[in-house]
């Protein structure tokens, strides 16, 4: 195709250029420690947490448990000094009184008043985030400064701030929120809800966060990243406050889940403090575990609803999945299955039916409808009638529209067998997940319309952020979302896991709420002993280090080693994560964060990949830098020639078939010598290209591609390029699918980018004296700087640059199968090397001869130097440096 520049065989004008010709026209350089990204260059005096970080080892004491009975004992006459009026209406107060913290406010806030730090404890449901901020209030906790409340989600931080202010009657002027980029606090906010990563933000502004009188770290148990910095930071501010004479709050809200990593952590508190738990009536539950464990779970999910639906008695049914998409497809099966229609809807709808039965009826559904039907006029089971319902608000949102960044499985629908069941309740089916708009969220808090069953599909979301009333049954497949980062890359993906014993045993106590009920696990008992962890395991150790190393740095935060993390980090990782922050210049050699280093920080990947996102901002390269990075970070992409069922000949010819496709790609030039990167490159655009004709597959399958591989990229492009937006306003890229090759001189820039964010990973091709017979691959050979090792590695026979094998390359990867082969090859020049890579460069004094000069106009002196690189010293070709 002529237009299109990534389809095979076609080449771009630029590419036919010679690089001798071209490398005049392209001195055009990166200047590495000039980046011009906007940075907020604010000190803040944090020495006195750098020098309080100490670990003293304390005698274990027990937390103070406050129980029920224990609290009755105690009586509780003083009121708080303070009192804020809130007038409420009939019905909030009501409903609040039905909440088993109302009962506690007297002594929670007794505790509060007296300690500065507590742990609050309760199950889901409770009341712990909409009607603690109200207790402080009242208290006039908000009178002079403003309250704090931190969730880990967004829409949680949404939700719950407008269902607050509306309990207590106020404006959400009063009532606030602020997530990244948006939110309505105002002068008069008084309670303000805040992700977590926000308020680790203000304190990077105000270390003291001065203008708060309480902060509350909400689902702590969740254990996020942020929230659990905040902790460790707070367990230090706190006692600073009291120092100033300006005390600060801190109360740590949980469900009932692993207390002891806040309580019983000596470096975090020195005085556990007192725990606070709200006892909820709970009713015993009873378990159901399959017998065997199948794949499928969201046909398991829809099976086992049916029988709920139709063999057993009246109470609402929630179902944990794991995403949006999940909740979407297995909402549409249930809601065809059991419809919401009228018995005489039904009826006419099938008449219409047989009297026209040419006419195309959307509804592909109409032979299920049918057999239904017949089925229900000969059962004996009434149909139930339900009042008209204004279905408007039953639509699933998200329906039409693409999955969100949050969710990228690629679930398929497969409505195709869902007959309607018409002899059975209908069923009032509703999505929960977090990105659903907060009015729909609400629905699920309402009642269903007579003579419906309630059934809420949900992620787990339901588990402990949201409480679901009136749930009898829940089904429980088991599994979650986990997002993982790729260890290389440290871009993130989801993958779907079994979940941990502990969230299991939350989700199965989400029915006994209103009385016993009964949890369907759909695994064996077998499964749920032998796979399922105990708990999940806290973020911070699924991380790569180097990012939050940077980001602490980034906050002043002086001695990450000694930091009060609930959970700490490997320390050979935070020590390898500060060598690597140094070699890139993100870090100086005193362990200081540099202005390179705030702006690399702002990108949402590893910091070496952030070094490279912020050169190419500044380079206008980032739709091809964020497709690199995509691309590397999705293992096989290209395929090698697959071994049986093919002859050897054939076999043979298509080996060289994808090989010379690859080298089209690869194009000539400067294009050539980005290598196997420039093969991503095109490879992706050429793929878009028959993905938007309908015909990825078969490109695929003719290329040498990996079908899935290429999705996969497409969905990280998506989700970089919208973090990179969040993170970096004025970056302005979009993803266009079809990436146009880059230019020449683009491809050089796109190496130099390359080095500088991997000049750690640079190998030097080992000149052999000859080539013996028969050991063709000793041409192959490289030493390498990584660690040291006297092992060499290899260029892989499928790499295009075994046509060129430069002198020097850096490499993504390397990985062991017979031998020691480096993925991700792109050709550098030895003279960039003390330029972008000046950390592992050792430079001479100045050369005499040719002799220094002064340049006027940059005030600079510009002489000529020889050097090492790395750890072998591998001698430097000399340069001008100024
Ligand atoms: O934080 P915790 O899980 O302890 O409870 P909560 O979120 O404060 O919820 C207390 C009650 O408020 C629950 O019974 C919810 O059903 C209800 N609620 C509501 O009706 N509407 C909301 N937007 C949020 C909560
Ligand atoms: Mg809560």
């Amino acid at each position: 195709h002529p237009d299109n520049p990534n389809v095979v065989g076609f080449e771009s004008d630029s590419s036919h250029s010679d690089t001798s010709n071209s490398e005049n026209e392209l001195d055009n350089e990166i200047e590495p420690n000039k980046v011009e990204i906007e940075i907020e260059e604010k000190e803040t005096a944090c020495e006195e947490l750098n020098n309080d970080i100490t670990v003293v080892p304390e005698p274990k004491q027990k937390p103070i448990e406050i129980k029920e009975d224990e609290s009755k004992k105690v009586s509780l006459p003083r009121k708080p000094a303070v009192y804020v009026d809130v007038i409420r209406s009939k019905e909030i107060q009501i409903a609040r009184l039905k909440l088993p913290i109302l009962a506690e406010e007297q002594q929670i806030m007794e505790v509060i008043n007296e300690n500065s730090i507590i742990v609050l404890a309760g199950e889901t449901g409770s009341g712990k985030t909409t009607q603690v901020p109200q207790f402080l209030y009242e208290a006039g906790y908000a009178l002079k400064h403003q309250i704090a409340v931190t969730e880990p989600r967004r829409v949680a931080a949404i939700s719950m701030s407008q269902r607050v202010a509306k309990e207590m009657n106020l404006s959400t002027k009063e009532v606030s929120y602020l997530i990244r980029f948006e939110g309505n606090v105002t002068d008069d906010t008084k309670i303000k809800f805040m992700t977590d990563g926000v308020l680790l933000k203000e304190i990077q502004t105000d270390f003291l966060l001065s203008k708060y009188s309480v902060v509350i770290l909400d689902e702590a148990h969740e254990r996020s990243v942020y929230t659990d910095i905040l902790i460790g930071l707070l367990s230090r501010i706190v006692p600073l406050r009291n120092k100033k004479g300006n005390p600060l709050k801190l109360v740590i809200m949980s469900a009932t889940l692993r207390l002891e990593d806040f309580t019983q952590n000596l470096r975090l508190f020195k005085a556990p403090p007192p725990v606070i738990k709200v006892e909820t009536r709970q009713f015993p539950v009873t378990i159901h575990f399959n017998k065997r464990t199948n794949e499928n779970y969201l046909k398991e999910a829809f099976n086992k609803i049916v029988k709920i639906n139709t063999q057993l008695p009246e109470g609402g049914v929630l179902v944990f999945v794991t995403g949006q998409q999940e909740v979407i497809s297995l909402v549409r099966k249930l809601r065809k299955a059991f419809p919401l229609r009228h018995k005489k809807n039904i009826l006419k709808k099938n008449k219409d039916l047989i009297h026209k039965k040419d006419e195309n009826e959307e509804d592909s559904n109409d032979e299920g409808i049918e057999r239904g039907l017949k089925k229900a006029l000969t059962s004996k089971k009434k149909i139930k009638i339900i009042p008209e319902i204004n279905l408007d608000d039953y639509s699933i949102p998200g329906d039409s529209g693409i999955a969100s960044d949050e969710d990228l499985s690629d679930i398929e629908d497969d409505e195709t067998d869902v007959t309607t069941i018409t002899n059975a309740q209908p069923l009032w089916t509703l999505p929960l997940y977090s990105l659903l708009p907060s009015f729909k969220q609400q629905k699920v808090f309402e009642d269903p319309p007579p003579g419906c069953r309630l059934c809420v599909v949900s992620t787990n979301v339901a588990e402990t952020s949201l409480t679901i009333p009136n749930i009898k049954y829940v089904v429980d497949t088991g599994k979650t979302k986990v997002k993982l980062y790729d260890k290389v890359t440290g871009v993130t993906s989801y993958v779907v896991n079994w979940t941990s014993k502990a969230s299991a045993n939350q989700r199965a106590g989400r029915a006994g709420r209103l009385g016993p009920g009964h949890c369907y696990r759909l695994y064996s008992s077998a499964v749920f002993n032998d796979e399922f962890q105990d708990y999940s395991i806290p973020e911070i150790r699924q991380k790569p280090v180097d990012d939050l190393y940077l980001q602490m740095k980034c906050m002043n935060i002086d001695k990450i080693v000694n930091f009060p993390f609930p959970t700490a980090p490997d320390l050979m990782q935070l020590k390898s994560a500060q060598t690597r922050l140094e070699t890139l210049g993100a870090l100086n050699n005193k362990g200081q964060v540099t202005a390179l280093g705030r702006a690399i920080s702002k990108f949402p990947v590893l910091p070496r990949y952030g070094k490279m996102l912020a050169l190419s901002h500044q380079q206008d390269l980032l739709p091809y830098t964020i497709c690199m990075i995509a691309a590397l970070s999705v293992q096989e992409v290209l395929l090698e020639v697959p071994i049986g069922q093919i002859s050897l000949e054939e076999r043979k010819e298509t080996r060289q078939r994808w090989f010379s496709t690859r080298l089209q790609w690869a194009g000539r030039g400067n294009s050539l010598l980005l290598g196997d990167n420039m093969v991503l490159l095109r490879a992706v655009g050429a793929a878009e290209y028959a993905h938007s004709e309908g015909k990825l597959e078969v490109f695929c399958s003719e290329n040498g591609l990996r079908h899935k591989a290429i999705t996969e990229i497409r969905k990280l492009r998506i989700q970089l390029t919208g973090e990179i937006k969040k993170n970096v306003p004025d970056a302005s890229v979009v993803v266009d699918p079809k990436l146009k090759p880059p230019e020449d001189l683009q491809a050089k820039l796109l190496r130099q980018i390359l080095l500088a964010g991997m000049g750690d990973q640079v190998a030097k091709k080992i000149q052999p004296d000859e080539v013996k017979e028969g050991e063709d691959k000793a041409k192959f050979k490289y030493a390498y700087t990584a660690n040291n090792m006297e092992e060499p590695v290899f260029l892989h026979q499928g790499s295009v640059l075994k046509k060129t094998l430069p002198e020097y390359v850096v490499y993504q990867e390397i990985y062991e199968t017979n031998r020691m082969y480096m993925r991700g090859v792109t050709a550098v020049e030895p003279e960039w090397l003390a330029t972008y890579v000046p950390g592992l460069c050792n430079l001479s004094e100045p050369m005499m001869s040719p002799e220094p000069r002064y340049n006027p106009n940059t005030g600079k002196v510009h002489c000529t130097v020889s050097g090492t690189f790395g750890s072998q010293a591998w001698p430097l070709p000399n340069i001008e440096i100024a």
